[in-house]
């Protein structure tokens, strides 16, 4: 299929051009139907649903995720979102004072605030290495990274791919270096899954966490915590349900632990097969090949645009489908607000420590028109907006 005939595939408002894939994904008409089906299920017969069928369908969910993620279903739990998944692993490390957490100054922000809530209450320290931008090598990101590695260091924390910047980071080599330390790992892939070939097996990442709401296209509110084996025993739940003390314990405590977390709707998380059946119906390897060829073909000419340098070299090492471009904004949520109450534009205007980034994503029902119609946009906004874009 075309990208305009997958875009009769998306709920999304035909009014609006719509580049934040980024943010919260958005579901295809087939996955929300079959979320709207197993939410009618629950409410037909909630104590079948929640107590039996439910629980069945659950697993299956998770043993299709750990085959799209190349790993064993044991060490898989659902979460609601990534944030939810740092939570866990930051509160259950048992930092001691002056532990170091090593991390990038280019991580999202919500997982910066809770590694520093947990630091500052354990007397820890969060080291934000500094990056060189522009990227350069993945050598290079390596090295300037483990400048931050000190012999307090207790633990590694990367994005797969940042929020604001949109770089895809080398995270294979970091896990592969930070093993030979003897660091434990820990990768926030958000935006990973289905957006960039993801093999948990090989990266051999401790801990791993994605969110299958964005670039799996599910329903919001699912997303996973990957917990290698030999770190399972650490990890206790956010929540102490019925899990605890099971009076039908499984063969696994993690699990046991983590799925059982009092009444909720876990429907968002049983349509990941159906979204894994989605995009294979509709040939995704050649989707995202073609998105990604769109977002660095028209890179070039954003940059020129802004008079920025870009982040990285236009190559797949670093750039996926997303991209950011920085700017130079007096006000990032007044210009927000311009393009979306003005041209109808969905695009984040991203500020990250002092600096301002605008970030396209492209999916399945984007075209070039999207992108021209941004373009347009700014160049508008540029002549004519100088308290906005300048
Ligand atoms: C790098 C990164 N980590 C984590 C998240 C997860 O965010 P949340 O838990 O707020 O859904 C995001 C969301 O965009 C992200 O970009």
């Amino acid at each position: 299929m075309e990208n305009n005939q997958l875009a009769a595939q998306f709920l999304l408002r035909k009014d609006i051009c719509f580049l934040n894939f980024g943010s919260f994904g958005a579901c295809p008409k087939p996955v929300f139907e079959r979320y709207q089906q197993y939410q009618l299920e629950l409410e037909q017969e909630p104590v079948q649903f929640i107590t039996a069928t439910g629980v069945a369908y659950l697993k299956n969910a998770r043993m299709a995720l750990a085959d799209f993620l190349y790993c064993n279903a044991d060490d898989l739990v659902y979460v609601a979102n990534p944030s939810y998944a740092v939570n866990i692993v930051a509160k259950n490390l048992h930092l001691n004072a002056g532990d170091e957490i090593l991390t990038t100054n280019l991580e999202y922000g919500a997982c910066d605030r809770t590694w520093k809530y947990y630091c500052k209450k354990m007397g820890a320290h969060y080291v934000r290495q500094p990056i060189g931008l522009p990227l350069t090598t993945k050598a290079q990101f390596v090295e300037d990274f483990f400048k931050g590695y000190t012999n307090k260091t207790k633990m590694v924390f990367i994005s797969h791919l940042t929020s604001s910047t949109g770089l895809r980071l080398p995270v294979e080599d970091i896990c592969k270096r930070a093993k030979e330390l003897g660091l434990l790992t820990f990768v926030d892939g958000a935006h990973a899954p289905a957006q960039v070939p993801l093999n948990l097996s090989t990266l051999q990442a401790d801990i791993y966490t994605g969110a299958c709401h964005k670039w799996m296209m599910t329903p919001k509110g699912s997303s996973f915590l990957y917990v290698n084996k030999a770190q399972q025993h650490w990890m206790d739940p956010l929540v102490i349900s019925w899990g605890y003390e099971s009076s039908s314990p499984s063969h696994s405590q993690f699990l046991d632990y983590h799925q059982t977390q009092g009444t909720r709707d876990f429907s968002p998380f049983l349509c990941i097969p159906k979204a894994i059946q989605f995009m294979e119906d509709n040939d995704w390897h050649r989707v995202s090949a073609n998105c990604r060829k769109m977002v660095m073909d028209n890179a070039p000419r954003f940059t020129q645009l802004m008079g920025a340098t870009p982040l990285a070299p236009l190559h797949e090492d670093f750039i996926a489908q997303l991209y950011s471009i920085p700017i130079n904004s007096k006000d990032p949520v007044a210009l927000y607000r311009h393009l979306f109450d003005h041209y109808k534009i969905e695009v984040p205007v991203m500020v990250h420590d002092d600096k301002v980034f605008i970030r396209y994503s492209i999916q399945a029902f984007n075209t070039q028109a999207d992108l021209d119609r941004l373009y347009v946009a700014l160049e508008e906004i540029l002549r004519e907006r100088k308290d906005l874009l300048g």
